[in-house]
C-alpha cells in the first residue's frame, strides 16, 4: 500500500517470538432472557495490566483492565446495554458497523460524564459479521482507543455450522485486535510518543493485548476474526510461507464465496474474516502470520494434532449483490478528503458539532463519492468510515471493486488521487459521523455529519 508509511522514518516493531499464549477475551453473552431487562452491562474503567512480565501498565478497558470482552449478539435480538462510564474523563460508547438509532450510536454527542450512565437499546437488524465498539468522544477518541478501549461484537453466524465453517469460539473461531503501541522507560503506554506524521504508529505489537503472542491450533481449519484496532498503522496480512488462505467475510458480513487470497491489507477499523486450513500446510514449516507492511511477525502458530474431517469450505455462503439500479444512482454526496497530522479536512472543513453536514432521507439508497485530494507530499491512504450504515462498493476509479469487497463494508481505504463510490442505504434515523479511522485524523476534525430524517 502507497502513503507516508513507506519512508524511512518507519519504526521497526520488535519481532514477535511467540513466547505467551494468545489472551481470547471473554465472550459476553446476554445475561437475561427477559426484553425488559438491563441484558448487557459495559463499563469503561482505569485498570493495570502485565503486558511485561513483572511490571504493571496503566491501562483502559471494558469490564476488566485491559480492551473488552466479545459481545455476542444475535440477529433479531432486542439488545439493552447499560453503558457505565468509571473513567476520569468523558467518553462515550459507539457500536462500529451496527445500524442503530442515531441516539444509539454513541458519537461525540452522546459523551457520558465520569460516573454518568445510559441505558441504550436497539434491535439487531444486521446479518452476521465482526463489528467493535469503542469511545468516540469529541477530540479524545485516539487516546482512549490506544489506552485500550476497544472490543470485538460478534453477531452470531447461525448458518456456520450449516455451512460447515468452523465456528468454535476460542478454538477454531479466534477474534483478533491488532494493535501497534508505543511504551516508555517505565512500560507505560506513552500516546504522545507514538505519534509521527502519519497519527500514532507505534513500535510494539500487541495481539488483543498479548505481547509475543502465538497461537496453539489443534484443528484442521481456522477461522481468524481480523479487526486492525489500530489507530493509524495499515497491516498487510500474510503466512510466512507464502500459503493461501481464503477470505470468508469482510466489515459486515459473508462474502458471496470464499475468496482465496495471498495477503489482505486492512487499514484501521476494517475487519476481515479468514480461514486457514492448516492440514494443506506444511507442518514442519514455522507457520506464522506477518504484516508485509514490515515484515515484522504478528502470530507465530504452533501446530499440534490435527484432528477434525477433511471438507471442503462452501461455495456459497451469501446473497450479496449490487442491483443495476444501485449502479445507475447519480452521485448525491460527494467527500473530499484531505491532507494529513492537523492538516485534515473533509470537503475543505473541520468538524464542527454544530454544522450538518448532509442530510439523507431514511430508507433511501445514495451514492457517495468519496476522493482522496492529494497534497505536495503526495498524501496517505484514508480509511474512510460512516457511522449507522453497512454499505456497498460500487467502484474505485470506475472499475470494479476487488472480489473481497463485493460485501457489506462500513470502512474503506481510499489512495491518495482515487475515487471510491458506495451505495449508502440508513434503516434509523439520527445523527451520523462520517470520518477517517486514522484517529489522530478523526481527532483533528476529518469528520462531518449526516442527518438521516
Ligand atoms: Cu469506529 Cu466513528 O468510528
Ligand atoms: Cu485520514
Amino acid at each position: 500500500m502507497e502513503g507516508h508509511m513507506d519512508h524511512d522514518e518507519e519504526p521497526n516493531l520488535t519481532d514477535s517470538t511467540g513466547e505467551n499464549e494468545l489472551e481470547i477475551p471473554a465472550a459476553l453473552g446476554s445475561e437475561s432472557d427477559k426484553e425488559d431487562e438491563v441484558a448487557y452491562t459495559v463499563r469503561a474503567q482505569k485498570g493495570e495490566t502485565e503486558i511485561f512480565d513483572g511490571t504493571k501498565t496503566k491501562t483502559l478497558g471494558y469490564n476488566g483492565d485491559f480492551l473488552g470482552p466479545v459481545l455476542r449478539f444475535n440477529k433479531g435480538d432486542k439488545v439493552k446495554i447499560k453503558t457505565i462510564n468509571d473513567l476520569d474523563e468523558e467518553t462515550t460508547f459507539h457500536w462500529h458497523g451496527l445500524e442503530v438509532p442515531g441516539e444509539a450510536d454513541g458519537g461525540p454527542h452522546e459523551s457520558l460524564k465520569p460516573g454518568e450512565e445510559k441505558v441504550i437499546e436497539f434491535e439487531v437488524t444486521q446479518e452476521a459479521s465482526t463489528l467493535w465498539f469503542h469511545p468516540h468522544p469529541d477530540g479524545e477518541t485516539a487516546e482512549q482507543v490506544y489506552n485500550g478501549l476497544a472490543g470485538l461484537i460478534y453477531i452470531e453466524d447461525n448458518n456456520s455450522e450449516d455451512l460447515g465453517l468452523p465456528d468454535k469460539y476460542g478454538e477454531n473461531d479466534i477474534p483478533l485486535i491488532f494493535q501497534d503501541k508505543t511504551f516508555d522507560d517505565e512500560k507505560q503506554l506513552n500516546y504522545s510518543a507514538a505519534m509521527n506524521e502519519d497519527g500514532t504508529v507505534g513500535d510494539t505489537s500487541l495481539i488483543n493485548g498479548t505481547l509475543n503472542p502465538k497461537l496453539t491450533v489443534n484443528q484442521e481449519k481456522v477461522r481468524l476474526r481480523l479487526l486492525n484496532g489500530s489507530n493509524a498503522r495499515n497491516y498487510t496480512f500474510k503466512l510466512n510461507t507464502g500459503d493461501s488462505f481464503e477470505q470468508i467475510a469482510t466489515d459486515g458480513g459473508m462474502l458471496n464465496e470464499p475468496e482465496k487470497l495471498n495477503e489482505i491489507t486492512l487499514t484501521p477499523s476494517e475487519r476481515a474474516e479468514i480461514v486457514i486450513d492448516f492440514s494443506q500446510l506444511d507442518a514442519e514449516d514455522e507457520l506464522a502470520l506477518i504484516n508485509d507492511e514490515d515484515g515484522s511477525t504478528l502470530l507465530p502458530f504452533e501446530v499440534s494434532d490435527q484432528k477434525g474431517e477433511d471438507s471442503d469450505l462452501p461455495d456459497k455462503m451469501n446473497d450479496f449483490s449490487i442491483t443495476d439500479e444501485e449502479k445507475n444512482l447519480p452521485v448525491a454526496k460527494k467527500v473530499e478528503l484531505y491532507g494529513m497530522m492537523d492538516k485534515v479536512t473533509i470537503n475543505g472543513k473541520k468538524f464542527d458539532p454544530d454544522r450538518i453536514d448532509f442530510t439523507q432521507e431514511q430508507g433511501d439508497t445514495e451514492v457517495w463519492e468519496i476522493y482522496n485530494k492529494p497534497d505536495e507530499m503526495g498524501g496517505m491512504v484514508h480509511p474512510f468510515h460512516i457511522h449507522g450504515a453497512q454499505y456497498k462498493v460500487l467502484s474505485r476509479d470506475g472499475e470494479e471493486p476487488p472480489k473481497n469487497e463485493q460485501g457489506w463494508k462500513d470502512t474503506i481505504s481510499v489512495e491518495p488521487d482515487e475515487t471510491v463510490k458506495v451505495a449508502v442505504q440508513f434503516k434509523e434515523k439520527g445523527v451520523y459521523m462520517f470520518h477517517c479511522h486514522n484517529l489522530e485524523h478523526e481527532d483533528n476534525g476529518m469528520m462531518g455529519q449526516v442527518k438521516v430524517e
